[in-house]
């Protein structure tokens, strides 16, 4: 057990570590409880994603060994890193959770290799956006009717 030091001030006791296979139904369960909009991932989208070795991940888990946060990135065939999702627990939400697993993923794409990063994000999803640009994230396009639901996205970008 650690104490994962997610800001200055800001402490929460539990581990950081990478997600592997074995975590494929605990991710997928909290994914669900994270995504209510419907645009939940499949299992086999994990499976698919874990299984990937141009994909860099990690979960934090809680003191009671719960899998409370997680976000996934794949460095793409164009070397363009790529954030998947990310997704808190609502309990454990605005304790700096998701800052620091984004500054992890970004700290693993760049060893290997990768300069830029691209996300997607819902148009009415302010709080990702405001995640997003507190990390220096900004929107380049604005992509019409690109979520299932036929909501618009933005599409962000941050140089490394
Ligand atoms: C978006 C999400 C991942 C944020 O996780 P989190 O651990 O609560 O975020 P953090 O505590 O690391 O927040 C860092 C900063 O992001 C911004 N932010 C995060 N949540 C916010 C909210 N609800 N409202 C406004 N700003 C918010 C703030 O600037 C915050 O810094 P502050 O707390 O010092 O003000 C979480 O709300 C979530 O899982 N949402 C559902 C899934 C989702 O939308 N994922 C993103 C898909 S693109």
């Amino acid at each position: 057990m650690q104490v994962v030091r997610t800001r200055q001030s800001r402490l929460f006791r539990g581990s950081l570590l990478p997600l592997s296979l074995a975590d494929l139904n605990e991710l997928w369960q909290l994914d669900l409880r994270c995504f209510v909009d419907g645009e939940a991932y499949e299992r086999e989208t994990f499976r698919y994603l874990l299984s990937n070795p141009n994909t860099v991940s990690r979960q934090i888990r809680s003191a009671h060994n719960e899998m409370v946060a997680f976000a996934i990135a794949i460095v793409e065939p164009d070397g363009i890193g790529h954030i998947t999702t990310v997704g808190v627990a609502p309990e454990h939400r605005r304790r700096g959770l998701a800052r620091l697993l984004l500054l992890e993923l970004e700290r693993s794409l760049a060893a290997r290799n990768v300069s830029t990063i691209r996300l997607e994000v819902r148009v009415d999803n302010s709080s990702a956006q405001n995640l997003y640009h507190t990390l220096g994230y900004s929107i380049v396009q604005r992509m019409g009717k690109y979520y299932s639901s036929g909501q618009d996205g933005y599409l962000m970008v941050k140089s490394l």
